[in-house]
Protein backbone atom coordinates (compact mmCIF):
# COMPACT_ATOMS: atom_id res chain seq x y z
CA UNK A 1 0.00 0.00 0.00
CA UNK A 2 1.35 3.27 -0.94
CA UNK A 3 2.14 5.93 2.14
CA UNK A 4 1.95 9.02 2.19
CA UNK A 5 3.52 11.61 4.62
CA UNK A 6 1.44 13.99 5.86
CA UNK A 7 1.97 17.08 8.29
CA UNK A 8 -0.24 17.16 10.99
CA UNK A 9 1.05 19.47 13.74
CA UNK A 10 3.04 22.36 13.80
CA UNK A 11 3.91 24.85 16.33
CA UNK A 12 6.53 27.77 16.82
CA UNK A 13 8.68 29.24 20.07
CA UNK A 14 10.48 32.55 20.32
CA UNK A 15 12.35 33.98 22.91
CA UNK A 16 10.48 37.06 24.66
CA UNK A 17 13.41 39.77 24.19
CA UNK A 18 12.90 41.87 21.52
CA UNK A 19 16.16 43.35 19.96
CA UNK A 20 15.15 46.33 17.64
CA UNK A 21 16.70 48.19 14.97
CA UNK A 22 17.07 51.43 17.64
CA UNK A 23 18.30 48.89 19.98
CA UNK A 24 20.96 48.10 17.22
CA UNK A 25 21.58 51.65 16.64
CA UNK A 26 22.91 52.01 20.09
CA UNK A 27 25.56 49.07 19.75
CA UNK A 28 26.94 49.16 16.44
CA UNK A 29 26.90 51.77 13.57
CA UNK A 30 23.80 51.33 11.96
CA UNK A 31 20.35 52.70 11.50
CA UNK A 32 16.58 51.95 11.37
CA UNK A 33 16.71 53.57 7.97
CA UNK A 34 19.33 51.62 6.55
CA UNK A 35 18.08 47.81 7.79
CA UNK A 36 14.65 48.29 6.78
CA UNK A 37 15.31 49.84 3.82
CA UNK A 38 18.11 47.02 2.89
CA UNK A 39 16.55 43.91 4.56
CA UNK A 40 12.63 44.55 5.54
CA UNK A 41 13.40 43.92 9.28
CA UNK A 42 12.50 46.08 12.26
CA UNK A 43 13.49 43.66 14.88
CA UNK A 44 14.18 40.11 16.12
CA UNK A 45 13.93 38.01 19.30
CA UNK A 46 17.02 37.08 21.20
CA UNK A 47 17.50 34.27 23.54
CA UNK A 48 17.92 34.89 27.39
CA UNK A 49 20.19 33.24 29.30
CA UNK A 50 17.55 30.60 30.09
CA UNK A 51 16.75 30.56 26.26
CA UNK A 52 18.56 27.57 24.35
CA UNK A 53 18.66 25.92 20.92
CA UNK A 54 17.23 22.63 22.48
CA UNK A 55 15.04 24.35 24.89
CA UNK A 56 13.32 26.71 21.84
CA UNK A 57 13.02 23.34 20.00
CA UNK A 58 11.47 21.67 22.62
CA UNK A 59 8.79 24.01 23.46
CA UNK A 60 7.94 23.87 19.37
CA UNK A 61 8.09 20.34 19.45
CA UNK A 62 5.60 20.25 22.45
CA UNK A 63 3.85 22.65 20.57
CA UNK A 64 3.35 20.43 17.44
CA UNK A 65 2.31 17.69 19.38
CA UNK A 66 -0.36 19.41 21.33
CA UNK A 67 -3.92 18.23 19.83
CA UNK A 68 -3.39 15.26 17.78
CA UNK A 69 -3.64 12.39 20.05
CA UNK A 70 -0.40 11.33 18.90
CA UNK A 71 2.19 10.81 22.13
CA UNK A 72 6.04 12.10 22.69
CA UNK A 73 6.21 8.24 23.18
CA UNK A 74 4.76 7.40 19.95
CA UNK A 75 7.32 9.44 17.67
CA UNK A 76 9.82 7.36 15.88
CA UNK A 77 12.27 9.98 14.61
CA UNK A 78 13.74 13.51 15.62
CA UNK A 79 15.74 15.43 13.49
CA UNK A 80 17.02 18.69 14.36
CA UNK A 81 18.05 21.11 11.65
CA UNK A 82 20.32 23.69 12.74
CA UNK A 83 23.61 25.64 12.99
CA UNK A 84 23.57 26.87 16.24
CA UNK A 85 23.00 23.48 18.30
CA UNK A 86 24.18 23.16 21.52
CA UNK A 87 27.16 21.34 20.86
CA UNK A 88 29.23 19.60 18.54
CA UNK A 89 28.00 16.38 20.25
CA UNK A 90 25.83 14.90 21.25
CA UNK A 91 23.29 16.00 19.06
CA UNK A 92 20.50 18.44 20.20
CA UNK A 93 18.20 16.25 18.76
CA UNK A 94 18.74 13.41 21.99
CA UNK A 95 17.88 16.48 24.03
CA UNK A 96 15.20 17.08 22.64
CA UNK A 97 14.71 13.83 22.86
CA UNK A 98 15.02 13.42 26.58
CA UNK A 99 12.72 16.68 27.22
CA UNK A 100 9.94 15.52 25.53
CA UNK A 101 9.80 11.87 26.51
CA UNK A 102 10.46 10.28 23.13
CA UNK A 103 11.57 7.11 24.35
CA UNK A 104 10.99 5.19 21.38
CA UNK A 105 12.38 8.03 18.35
CA UNK A 106 16.05 8.05 17.12
CA UNK A 107 17.56 11.66 16.75
CA UNK A 108 19.94 13.40 14.57
CA UNK A 109 21.16 16.82 14.09
CA UNK A 110 20.91 17.78 9.97
CA UNK A 111 23.43 20.83 9.23
CA UNK A 112 22.60 22.45 5.62
CA UNK A 113 22.28 26.02 7.20
CA UNK A 114 19.36 27.66 6.41
CA UNK A 115 18.05 25.19 4.10
CA UNK A 116 18.48 22.72 6.64
CA UNK A 117 14.49 22.42 7.90
CA UNK A 118 13.54 21.45 3.99
CA UNK A 119 16.34 18.78 3.76
CA UNK A 120 15.26 17.59 7.00
CA UNK A 121 11.63 17.30 6.03
CA UNK A 122 12.33 15.58 2.63
CA UNK A 123 14.21 13.23 4.92
CA UNK A 124 11.57 12.65 7.40
CA UNK A 125 9.24 12.24 4.72
CA UNK A 126 11.19 9.93 2.77
CA UNK A 127 11.73 7.84 5.71
CA UNK A 128 7.38 7.81 5.96
CA UNK A 129 7.10 7.33 2.78
CA UNK A 130 8.98 4.37 2.74
CA UNK A 131 7.25 2.46 5.64
CA UNK A 132 10.16 2.21 7.97
CA UNK A 133 8.91 4.72 10.40
CA UNK A 134 5.51 6.88 11.18
CA UNK A 135 5.75 9.40 12.69
CA UNK A 136 8.64 12.15 12.93
CA UNK A 137 9.41 15.85 14.36
CA UNK A 138 11.26 17.74 12.48
CA UNK A 139 12.25 20.81 13.55
CA UNK A 140 14.39 23.81 13.20
CA UNK A 141 15.66 25.70 15.93
CA UNK A 142 18.47 28.94 16.71
CA UNK A 143 19.99 30.67 18.90
CA UNK A 144 21.90 32.25 16.11
CA UNK A 145 22.28 35.52 18.44
CA UNK A 146 25.71 33.40 20.14
CA UNK A 147 27.25 32.91 17.19
CA UNK A 148 26.98 36.76 15.98
CA UNK A 149 29.67 39.64 16.50
CA UNK A 150 27.91 42.74 17.60
CA UNK A 151 30.61 44.41 16.10
CA UNK A 152 30.06 43.74 12.46
CA UNK A 153 27.33 45.61 11.47
CA UNK A 154 27.03 43.26 8.42
CA UNK A 155 25.42 40.27 10.47
CA UNK A 156 24.54 41.80 13.43
CA UNK A 157 21.30 43.11 12.63
CA UNK A 158 20.51 40.15 10.16
CA UNK A 159 19.55 37.41 12.21
CA UNK A 160 17.32 36.07 15.47
CA UNK A 161 16.62 33.22 17.45
CA UNK A 162 13.20 31.14 17.50
CA UNK A 163 12.17 27.62 16.34
CA UNK A 164 9.46 25.42 14.58
CA UNK A 165 8.29 22.27 14.17
CA UNK A 166 6.34 20.24 12.09
CA UNK A 167 4.59 16.72 13.44
CA UNK A 168 4.93 14.29 10.04
CA UNK A 169 2.89 10.99 10.39
CA UNK A 170 1.83 8.10 7.51
CA UNK A 171 -0.92 8.38 5.63
CA UNK A 172 -2.27 5.89 2.96
CA UNK A 173 -4.59 8.43 1.15
CA UNK A 174 -2.61 11.42 -1.03
CA UNK A 175 -1.32 14.49 0.10
CA UNK A 176 1.46 15.86 2.38
CA UNK A 177 4.60 16.11 1.01
CA UNK A 178 4.59 15.83 -2.52
CA UNK A 179 7.92 16.69 -4.22
CA UNK A 180 11.31 18.05 -2.70
CA UNK A 181 15.05 19.54 -4.50
CA UNK A 182 17.76 19.41 -2.87
CA UNK A 183 21.01 20.99 -3.56
CA UNK A 184 24.28 22.24 -2.79
CA UNK A 185 27.74 23.66 -4.03
CA UNK A 186 30.16 23.68 -1.94
CA UNK A 187 32.47 25.92 -3.87
CA UNK A 188 30.96 28.66 -2.28
CA UNK A 189 31.35 27.54 1.42
CA UNK A 190 33.30 30.52 2.32
CA UNK A 191 30.93 33.28 1.01
CA UNK A 192 28.79 32.46 4.56
CA UNK A 193 30.73 30.58 7.53
CA UNK A 194 31.68 30.06 10.62
CA UNK A 195 35.50 29.18 10.28
CA UNK A 196 37.00 28.20 13.59
CA UNK A 197 35.49 25.67 16.62
CA UNK A 198 35.78 22.86 14.18
CA UNK A 199 38.34 20.03 13.43
CA UNK A 200 39.60 22.19 10.43
CA UNK A 201 40.62 25.14 12.74
CA UNK A 202 39.85 24.19 16.28
CA UNK A 203 39.28 27.16 19.04
CA UNK A 204 42.59 28.91 20.20
CA UNK A 205 43.20 32.15 21.98
CA UNK A 206 43.78 33.18 18.10
CA UNK A 207 41.39 32.59 17.09
CA UNK A 208 38.94 33.99 19.47
CA UNK A 209 40.92 37.13 19.41
CA UNK A 210 40.62 37.23 15.36
CA UNK A 211 36.64 36.95 16.03
CA UNK A 212 36.49 33.59 13.94
CA UNK A 213 34.25 32.03 15.98
CA UNK A 214 31.51 34.09 14.43
CA UNK A 215 29.53 34.22 11.30
CA UNK A 216 31.53 35.69 8.87
CA UNK A 217 29.49 36.55 5.47
CA UNK A 218 29.76 37.66 2.06
CA UNK A 219 26.32 39.16 1.65
CA UNK A 220 27.04 40.81 -1.89
CA UNK A 221 27.76 37.11 -3.11
CA UNK A 222 25.04 35.50 -1.11
CA UNK A 223 22.51 37.68 -1.81
CA UNK A 224 23.24 37.10 -5.66
CA UNK A 225 23.20 33.70 -5.26
CA UNK A 226 19.93 33.66 -3.18
CA UNK A 227 18.51 35.75 -6.14
CA UNK A 228 19.41 33.11 -8.82
CA UNK A 229 18.12 30.13 -6.76
CA UNK A 230 14.80 31.01 -5.14
CA UNK A 231 12.77 30.91 -8.04
CA UNK A 232 14.53 28.30 -9.94
CA UNK A 233 13.43 25.79 -7.09
CA UNK A 234 9.99 26.69 -6.50
CA UNK A 235 9.64 26.26 -10.28
CA UNK A 236 11.46 22.58 -10.64
CA UNK A 237 9.32 21.65 -6.98
CA UNK A 238 6.11 22.85 -8.74
CA UNK A 239 7.04 20.99 -11.95
CA UNK A 240 7.99 17.51 -10.20
CA UNK A 241 4.49 18.09 -8.04
CA UNK A 242 2.97 17.70 -11.38
CA UNK A 243 1.51 21.45 -10.96
CA UNK A 244 1.23 24.78 -12.48
CA UNK A 245 2.22 27.69 -10.29
CA UNK A 246 -0.91 28.88 -10.32
CA UNK A 247 -2.18 25.59 -8.74
CA UNK A 248 0.14 26.82 -5.47
CA UNK A 249 -1.74 29.08 -2.78
CA UNK A 250 0.85 30.43 -0.71
CA UNK A 251 4.91 30.26 -0.95
CA UNK A 252 6.06 29.94 2.15
CA UNK A 253 10.08 31.39 1.85
CA UNK A 254 13.29 31.57 4.19
CA UNK A 255 12.98 34.75 5.91
CA UNK A 256 16.80 36.53 5.20
CA UNK A 257 15.72 39.36 3.14
CA UNK A 258 12.72 41.03 2.25
CA UNK A 259 14.47 41.80 -0.95
CA UNK A 260 15.49 38.26 -2.03
CA UNK A 261 11.52 37.29 -1.48
CA UNK A 262 10.58 40.52 -3.48
CA UNK A 263 13.26 39.05 -6.30
CA UNK A 264 11.61 35.50 -6.16
CA UNK A 265 8.23 36.83 -6.71
CA UNK A 266 9.17 38.74 -9.62
CA UNK A 267 11.23 35.31 -11.40
CA UNK A 268 7.87 33.66 -10.60
CA UNK A 269 5.79 36.21 -11.95
CA UNK A 270 3.32 35.86 -8.45
CA UNK A 271 2.05 39.23 -6.77
CA UNK A 272 3.94 39.31 -3.47
CA UNK A 273 0.63 38.46 -1.02
CA UNK A 274 1.20 35.00 -2.27
CA UNK A 275 4.60 34.96 -0.10
CA UNK A 276 4.29 34.64 3.51
CA UNK A 277 6.56 37.05 5.01
CA UNK A 278 6.94 38.17 8.57
CA UNK A 279 10.36 38.81 8.24
CA UNK A 280 9.58 41.86 9.87
CA UNK A 281 9.29 40.77 13.40
CA UNK A 282 11.70 37.73 13.47
CA UNK A 283 14.97 38.66 11.03
CA UNK A 284 16.59 35.91 9.86
CA UNK A 285 15.64 32.99 11.96
CA UNK A 286 17.77 30.53 9.32
CA UNK A 287 16.19 26.91 9.87
CA UNK A 288 13.34 28.39 11.67
CA UNK A 289 12.32 30.88 9.40
CA UNK A 290 9.67 28.63 7.58
CA UNK A 291 8.39 27.00 10.37
CA UNK A 292 7.93 30.08 11.64
CA UNK A 293 6.39 31.71 8.78
CA UNK A 294 3.74 28.74 8.33
CA UNK A 295 2.94 28.79 11.93
CA UNK A 296 1.75 32.32 11.92
CA UNK A 297 0.26 31.95 8.49
CA UNK A 298 -1.94 29.33 9.87
CA UNK A 299 -3.33 31.44 12.56
CA UNK A 300 -4.18 34.57 10.73
CA UNK A 301 -6.36 31.80 8.47
CA UNK A 302 -4.12 32.50 5.61
CA UNK A 303 -3.50 28.56 4.87
CA UNK A 304 -6.53 26.12 5.08
CA UNK A 305 -6.33 22.13 4.60
CA UNK A 306 -6.69 21.33 0.88
CA UNK A 307 -3.83 24.55 0.34
CA UNK A 308 -1.04 23.51 -1.80
CA UNK A 309 1.56 25.41 -0.59
CA UNK A 310 5.65 25.46 -1.52
CA UNK A 311 8.71 26.19 1.30
CA UNK A 312 11.81 27.36 -0.28
CA UNK A 313 15.09 28.65 1.43
CA UNK A 314 18.96 28.68 0.67
CA UNK A 315 21.89 29.03 2.76
CA UNK A 316 25.11 28.50 3.73
CA UNK A 317 27.09 25.38 2.11
CA UNK A 318 25.97 26.98 -0.33
CA UNK A 319 22.87 24.67 -0.51
CA UNK A 320 18.96 25.66 -1.37
CA UNK A 321 16.27 23.28 -2.01
CA UNK A 322 12.57 23.61 -1.86
CA UNK A 323 9.56 21.44 -1.41
CA UNK A 324 5.93 21.19 -2.29
CA UNK A 325 3.20 19.61 0.00
CA UNK A 326 -0.33 19.65 0.00
CA UNK A 327 -1.84 20.28 3.59
CA UNK A 328 -4.66 17.80 3.98
CA UNK A 329 -6.91 17.29 6.96
CA UNK A 330 -5.40 15.06 10.02
CA UNK A 331 -8.43 12.17 9.57
CA UNK A 332 -9.99 11.80 6.68
CA UNK A 333 -13.80 10.35 6.70
CA UNK A 334 -14.54 6.77 6.07
CA UNK A 335 -17.43 5.33 4.95
CA UNK A 336 -18.64 3.10 7.10
CA UNK A 337 -21.90 0.93 6.39
CA UNK A 338 -23.25 3.57 4.22
CA UNK A 339 -22.72 5.72 6.68
CA UNK A 340 -20.07 8.98 7.38
CA UNK A 341 -17.89 8.16 10.20
CA UNK A 342 -14.30 9.10 11.16
CA UNK A 343 -11.37 7.07 12.32
CA UNK A 344 -11.13 7.43 15.61
CA UNK A 345 -7.63 6.44 15.70
CA UNK A 346 -5.34 7.42 13.32
CA UNK A 347 -3.73 4.13 11.07
CA UNK A 348 -0.31 5.91 12.13
CA UNK A 349 -1.26 5.14 15.65
CA UNK A 350 -2.56 1.78 14.74
CA UNK A 351 0.60 0.52 12.91
CA UNK A 352 2.90 1.43 15.93
CA UNK A 353 0.25 0.14 18.94
CA UNK A 354 0.11 -2.85 16.11
CA UNK A 355 4.32 -3.10 15.28
CA UNK A 356 4.18 -2.98 19.81
CA UNK A 357 1.04 -5.73 20.97
CA UNK A 358 2.76 -8.01 17.64
CA UNK A 359 -0.69 -8.41 16.42
CA UNK A 360 -1.89 -7.89 12.97
CA UNK A 361 -2.64 -4.08 11.89
CA UNK A 362 -4.81 -5.31 9.05
CA UNK A 363 -7.94 -7.06 11.92
CA UNK A 364 -7.08 -3.55 13.88
CA UNK A 365 -7.92 -1.16 10.90
CA UNK A 366 -10.50 -3.36 10.23
CA UNK A 367 -12.25 -3.09 13.84
CA UNK A 368 -11.89 0.32 14.27
CA UNK A 369 -12.96 1.38 11.02
CA UNK A 370 -16.47 -0.62 10.67
CA UNK A 371 -17.29 1.38 14.73
CA UNK A 372 -19.84 3.35 14.43
CA UNK A 373 -19.74 6.60 14.78
CA UNK A 374 -20.54 8.05 18.18
N1 LIG B 1 24.13 49.76 8.53
C1 LIG B 1 24.51 50.79 7.75
N2 LIG B 1 25.30 50.65 6.67
C2 LIG B 1 25.71 49.40 6.37
C3 LIG B 1 25.34 48.29 7.13
C4 LIG B 1 24.53 48.51 8.25
N3 LIG B 1 24.11 47.49 9.05
N4 LIG B 1 25.89 47.19 6.60
C5 LIG B 1 26.58 47.59 5.53
N5 LIG B 1 26.48 48.94 5.37
C6 LIG B 1 27.07 49.79 4.34
C7 LIG B 1 28.29 49.16 3.70
O1 LIG B 1 29.45 49.47 4.44
C8 LIG B 1 28.30 49.79 2.36
O2 LIG B 1 28.82 51.08 2.46
P1 LIG B 1 29.78 51.67 1.29
O3 LIG B 1 28.93 51.70 0.06
O4 LIG B 1 30.16 53.00 1.80
O5 LIG B 1 30.92 50.68 1.16
C9 LIG B 1 26.82 49.96 2.02
O6 LIG B 1 26.13 49.91 3.27
C10 LIG B 1 26.29 48.88 1.10
O7 LIG B 1 26.73 47.60 1.59
P2 LIG B 1 26.30 46.26 0.88
O8 LIG B 1 26.97 45.14 1.61
O9 LIG B 1 26.51 46.37 -0.59
O10 LIG B 1 24.75 46.26 1.19
P3 LIG B 1 23.65 45.34 0.58
O11 LIG B 1 22.65 46.17 -0.09
O12 LIG B 1 24.25 44.19 -0.18
O13 LIG B 1 22.98 44.76 1.89
C11 LIG B 1 22.95 42.72 3.16
C12 LIG B 1 23.75 43.96 2.78
C13 LIG B 1 21.68 43.19 3.86
C14 LIG B 1 23.77 41.88 4.11
C15 LIG B 1 22.57 41.95 1.87
O14 LIG B 1 23.73 41.79 1.07
C16 LIG B 1 22.00 40.60 2.15
O15 LIG B 1 20.92 40.48 2.71
N6 LIG B 1 22.66 39.53 1.69
C17 LIG B 1 22.17 38.19 1.88
C18 LIG B 1 22.57 37.73 3.25
C19 LIG B 1 21.85 36.50 3.67
O16 LIG B 1 20.76 36.23 3.26
N7 LIG B 1 22.49 35.76 4.57
C20 LIG B 1 21.91 34.68 5.23
C21 LIG B 1 21.94 33.42 4.44
S1 LIG B 1 21.11 32.20 5.29
C22 LIG B 1 22.18 31.25 6.26
O17 LIG B 1 22.64 30.23 5.83
C23 LIG B 1 22.57 31.66 7.64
Amino acid sequence: MTRYAHITGWGMAVPERVLTNQDLEKIVNTNDGWILDRTGIRERRIASKTDTTASLATQAALRALHGTGVAASEVDLIIVATCSPEHLFPATASIVQDQIGASQAGAFDLLAACTGFIFALNMAAQAVRSGSIDTALVIGSETLSRLVNYQDRSTAILFGDGAGAFLIEGRDWPGGVLSSVMRSDGSGGELLSIPAGGSYMPTTLETVRENMHYIQMNGREVFRFATRVMASATREVIEEAGMRVEDISLVIPHQANLRIIEAAARGLKLPLDRFVINIERYGNTSTASIPIAFCEAWDQGRIRTGDNLVLVGFGAGLTWGALAMTLTERERPLKVDGRRSTLLVSRARLRSIGRRIGRRLDSLIFRTSSRPPD
